[in-house]
């Protein structure tokens, strides 16, 4: 299996990632640098696609939600002494408008417990934009948001089992209101979906006023209830190397292995930073040499924040050098290796810790030297969309199917 000769390979060890019930209660936050990350779990309908950690949205629960979720930003804050600053903030789901009245609070607790210095985005379904709401968010201090178009096309968003909403209104409705970055989530592998669909939908979301597109491979998890599956392996590597073609011909960047933007905005990336803070069910959260994840239970994280504990299900204990691949596995993603900014982090060489895996990377053509460390070639980044996805399948599908059936497992070993 690829995932383990991979972790073979680059740990140079035989033992599986371990994640156990070590209650994290409590764990050292005073960390320079830190993104902030607060899960709502709330949706109107199941898409049947979906992996992540969502519910139907109950208003009485959604009130207890808002305040557990305020108690528990006290609760970390409070374990340093001083307040963290702040260098991204990103409210994701479910749909995180559905509280778009209890927003206001939670935003105020994260201000009166951390210095924010950044942008403060924002996942949005198409359903939940129109003026009012917008207003609202723009109001309360949101400025990027993430739109989950999916696809402009009715017949491919009918496939995935979701609701033709006209998506280019809804962009045009977030750039009429202001907001610095807007990101359009599309998808790719969509039964049926063909170049010219990806680049109608491509054209469409920048023509309407989006500042980056994210192009997400379709994946099927183990427990999502798709009833046609995506295509297959070559047929995503055609539309995926379309993207190429298609983003040269809009005049845009790729700006990471499934993302497209526009030069000097601010990107919208709640996945690539190296020590974050996630609140909320389900929320991870990784400083220096941990990664935690809360409980996906909304009712037993409720309850367990009422009992005046930080909901921790559970923690993987990073080694030095897990620590360090963990971070190069991200950077990849960026499509940048920087020498410095592994050097500032680890107090330690790039090219001595990972100078095996570069002279491969190199021999194999994934890599070539820059003047601040690396980047990912064409065919790199192909590699690392086929190495995402294995690892999605093994880690990430087998790790959320678990947590979803139970809140306080005792150990997932992911080989
Ligand atoms: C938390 S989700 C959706 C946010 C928002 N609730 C919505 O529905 O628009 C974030 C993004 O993940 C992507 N995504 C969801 N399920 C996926 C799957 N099975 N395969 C690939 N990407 C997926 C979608 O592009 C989606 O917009
Ligand atoms: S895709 Fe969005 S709306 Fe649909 S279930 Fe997932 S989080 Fe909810």
């Amino acid at each position: 299996m690829i995932t383990n000769l991979l972790r073979f390979l680059f740990t140079r060890s035989l033992r599986p990632f371990i994640f156990n019930n070590e209650n994290k209660y409590g764990f050292n936050t005073d960390v320079p640098g830190v993104g902030i990350y607060v899960h709502i779990p709330f949706c109107t309908t199941l898409c049947p696609f979906c992996p992540y950690n969502k519910i139907k949205y109950d208003e009485t629960l959604a009130s207890s939600y808002k305040d557990a979720l305020i108690r528990e930003i006290h609760m970390v804050s409070t374990l340093n002494n001083k307040k963290n600053g702040i260098t991204s903030v990103y409210f994701g789901g479910g749909s995180p408008a559905l509280m778009l009245n209890e927003l206001s609070d939670i935003l105020t607790a994260l201000k009166n417990n951390f210095y924010i210095k950044s942008n403060i985005g924002i996942e949005l379904h198409p359903k939940d934009i129109n003026k009012e709401s917008l207003m609202k968010l723009k109001n309360v201090g949101f400025d990027m948001v993430s739109i989950g178009i999916q696809s402009f096309e009715e017949k491919c968003l009918k496939v995935l089992g979701r609701e033709y909403i006209n998506g280019a209104e809804k962009v045009k409705i977030a750039v009429a209101s202001g907001f610095t970055t807007i990101d359009v989530d599309l998808m790719f592998g969509i039964k049926g979906q063909t170049k010219e669909d990806l680049k109608s939908d491509f054209t469409t979301a920048f023509n309407s006023g989006a500042t980056q597109v994210s192009t997400y491979p379709f994946i099927d998890f183990s427990y999502a209830n798709n009833q046609s599956k995506p295509l297959g392996k070559k047929h995503k590597k055609e539309l995926f190397k379309y993207l190429e073609t298609i983003s040269k011909e809009l005049q845009c960047t790729r700006t990471a292995v499934w993302t497209f933007g526009k030069k000097d905005i601010p990107k919208y990336s709640s996945i690539t930073r190296d020590n974050f803070i996630g609140f909320g069910s389900s929320a991870t959260t990784i400083l220096r040499d941990f990664f935690k994840i809360n409980t996906f239970s909304v009712t037993e994280y409720i309850r367990c924040i009422n009992n005046n504990k930080i909901p921790t299900s559970l923690t993987l204990n990073f080694t030095k050098r897990t620590r360090a691949l963990y971070w190069l596995f991200w950077n990849c993603y960026t499509l940048k290796i920087h020498n410095g900014h592994f050097k500032r982090l680890f107090n330690t060489e790039l090219e001595h810790t990972f100078k095996l895996e570069l002279w491969l990377g190199i021999l194999l053509g994934l890599i070539s030297k820059t003047k601040e460390g690396y980047e990912l070639t064409k065919k790199g980044a192909y590699t690392y969309h086929l190495v995402e996805q294995a690892y999605t399948h093994h880690y990430i599908d087998k790790t959320w199917r678990i947590l979803k059936q139970e809140a306080w497992p005792d150990e997932i070993k992911l080989y």
